[in-house]
């Protein structure tokens, strides 16, 4: 533990050194990894990395007046005070949408997205296996039914090859989601749903300045939804947004969004559509205003060093790193890549996963077959779906999450770490490597120990 200590006290201030640079060096050097690498701590060696990561979510001691002075002003509801309509119009300049609005929750913002494109109790929206459960709840919110197009294992982002058969006369929206703010390939997504007339709803929870071809996530779609979640790179505790190029169709989110009240392009002064509550306060929006500058300047630091991540891990037998659209840049909510065990002498994921771990390396396997566990049959067996589907589709339906192979060997496969271990220096990123390195060399010694 102590080497490690030093080693790292020792790359800091001795940086600019030659001495220093040279071991760093041939520290980086595959081969001389590979013939040196030291015992896995799981076997009593030494741990990798020491001292912990990042704790988020951050507070930053100078956002405290601000938070104040909207507590002060005793305007904390949307409609009385400032900073929601300023949050809305600097989120939607950064992110290059016509129009953003600030809600409740990302669930609320795919809920009120799904609800304007016209997502209605019987209809079918095509969407993202791979994804958390609240993308299936929006869903499942609108009584509608969560059709499953299948995950490409190689992009953990839904197989565009995979949609056109699932459509039916009851399709009506295509939910791509941006999973660990990796794009999906929009291009063929759009197409398909310009074809058949389908709305597109992105799931951009976790894709905050993600970008596509040279634009951002959530301005791809019709509408793209955000969540503000404790969790995620700009966090409000709770919160959310939609974003879109159309500011009609912000202008129907915001009446849904307000109890119905009518909104810009929406005539009336009053209560004229189906609404509910699903506004953001005023501190929610203090709060993320402060944040624009830290997201940006952590986004270029997350992707930098997922980049250094890929091109390293990906000399690794048995490590890929996931295939990203052409011309994309992710915002890495959680960095993923697949593990084979045929590259680690069979030694399982879940003690590949312990390993490292025991490197001082947390780490997940994120998603599960989600489908089987339950609430998928909760929806299909109640009076409410029943009544709106046959009982021979809804069997169908039901058999049909078997067919999701893709998703299946995503979910079995995959190994990630969170963003905040994305905002550790290089040589923390070195660390990782180095600790994949070491249970490789390893790995036959791992398989036997219990
Ligand atoms: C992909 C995805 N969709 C939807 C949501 C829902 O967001 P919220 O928790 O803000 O309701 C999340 C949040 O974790 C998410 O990651």
């Amino acid at each position: 533990m102590k080497n490690s200590l030093s080693r790292r006290g020792f790359i800091r201030t001795a940086a600019a050194s030659s001495a220093a640079l040279a071991w760093l060096n041939a520290r980086r050097g595959p081969n001389v990894f590979a013939a040196n690498a030291g015992k896995p701590a799981l076997l009593g060696g030494t741990p990798v990395h020491q001292g912990g990561w990042t704790a988020w979510p951050q507070w930053r001691e100078e956002w405290g007046e601000k938070m104040l002075e909207v507590y002060r002003s005793r305007k904390w509801f949307r409609l009385s005070g400032p900073q929601v309509p300023e949050f809305e119009k600097a989120w939607a300049e950064m992110l290059g949408a016509k129009k953003a609005l600030a809600v409740a929750s990302g669930t609320t913002s795919l809920i009120i997205s799904l609800h304007v494109m016209g997502v209605d109790a019987g209809d079918e929206v095509i969407v993202s296996p791979y994804t958390f459960i609240a993308t299936y709840n929006a869903i499942l919110n609108r009584k509608a039914l969560p059709v499953f197009a299948d995950t490409d294992p190689a992009t953990l982002t839904m197989d565009p090859k995979t949609i056109e058969s699932r459509i039916t006369s009851r399709t009506r929206a295509i939910m791509p989601v941006h999973i660990y703010g990796m794009p999906c390939e929009m291009d063929a997504i759009n197409a398909i749903a310009k074809k058949h007339k389908l709305a597109v709803v992105e799931d951009a929870c976790q894709a905050w300045l993600a970008e596509y071809k040279g634009r951002k996530c959530g301005t791809l779609g019709d509408l793209g939804g955000f969540s503000f979640q404790e969790s995620k790179h700009i966090p409000s505790g709770e919160g959310g947004a939609i974003t879109s190029m159309s500011e009609d169709l912000i202008d129907r989110c915001n009446a849904f969004h307000n109890c119905g009240r009518s909104c810009g392009n929406f005539k009336g002064t009053g209560f004229f559509t189906r609404g509910e509550n699903y506004r953001m306060t005023q501190a929610q929006a203090m709060l993320l205003l402060q944040q624009f500058n830290k997201l940006k300047k952590e986004t270029v630091i997350r992707q930098a060093n997922a980049d250094h991540l890929s091109a390293q891990l990906g000399k690794i037998p048995g490590i890929t790193p996931v295939r990203l659209p052409e011309n994309s840049r992710p915002s890495w909510h959680l960095y993923a890549f697949r593990y084979d065990a045929a590259g680690f002498n069979g030694l399982p994921r879940d003690k590949f996963m312990k390993a490292l771990a025991a490197e001082g390396i947390p780490n997940s396997s994120p998603y599960r077959e989600q489908y089987f566990d339950g609430l998928l049959d909760e929806a299909i067996n109640s009076r409410g779906y029943k009544r709106l589907w046959s009982a021979e589709r809804l069997k169908a339906y039901r058999d049909s999450f078997n067919d999701l192979k893709g998703n299946k060997q995503a979910c079995e496969t995959t190994v990630a770490f969170t963003q905040n271990i994305l905002l550790s220096d290089r040589s923390a990123m070195d660390e990782i490597i180095e600790a994949i390195r070491k249970i490789q060399a390893h790995s036959a010694e791992l398989v036997k120990k219990a």
